[in-house]
């Protein structure tokens, strides 16, 4: 490093949400610092900082990551889904609207991480199993709920998805 600007800092262009971004950052600035301190996306939540407990999770690319361990020069021309980019309009993504229909959360905490990392799963295998959801959503910690909730709330979240996708009869 040779303390000039252009050693620790780098322009970053990038989709938040579908929103084109392009900005001066630190080059150790982390993508939950991107989005909640210079973006105002506070949905995403921090706790653990070391890539354990799953509360800071987004999607880029459509796959889910830790945003706190990973750093927000590294999202270069990449597309990043937060749980604030989930509804449209009025109308809730079926996984929140499973999270709210099952009681699967009560600090809510947790619930932004759970609902992208599960959000990760079904968008790309809507009609996942229940022992494929467990085992997907199992580096997510709820220190709440005892996460039956949140397994039944991903479960009907599944059917749903999976009921609206279906090819109709006779199309299969
Ligand atoms: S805060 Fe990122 S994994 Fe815990
Ligand atoms: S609802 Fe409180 S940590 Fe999960």
């Amino acid at each position: 490093m040779t303390g000039s600007p252009a050693a620790t800092s780098t322009v970053v262009r990038v989709r938040v949400n579908g929103r084109a971004i392009e900005m001066l950052v630190p080059v150790r600035l982390t993508v939950a610092e991107l989005l909640r301190d210079r973006l105002g996306l506070t949905g995403t939540k921090v706790s653990c900082e070391m890539q354990v407990c799953g509360v800071c999770t987004v999607l880029v690319d459509g796959n889910p990551v830790s945003s706190c361990a990973t750093l927000a020069c590294d999202l270069h021309g990449s597309e990043v889904l937060t749980v604030e980019g989930l509804a449209r309009g009025r109308d809730l993504h079926p996984v929140q609207e499973a999270f709210m229909a099952a009681n699967a959360l009560q600090c809510g905490f947790c619930t932004p991480g759970l609902i992208m990392m599960a959000v990760a799963l079904l968008e790309d295998h809507p009609g996942a199993e229940p022992d494929e959801i467990r085992e997907w959503m199992d580096g997510n910690l709820c220190r709440c709920t005892g996460y039956a909730p949140i397994e039944t709330a991903v479960t009907v979240a599944a059917a749903r998805m999976a009921a609206t996708t279906a090819p109709p009869e006779g199309d299969q």
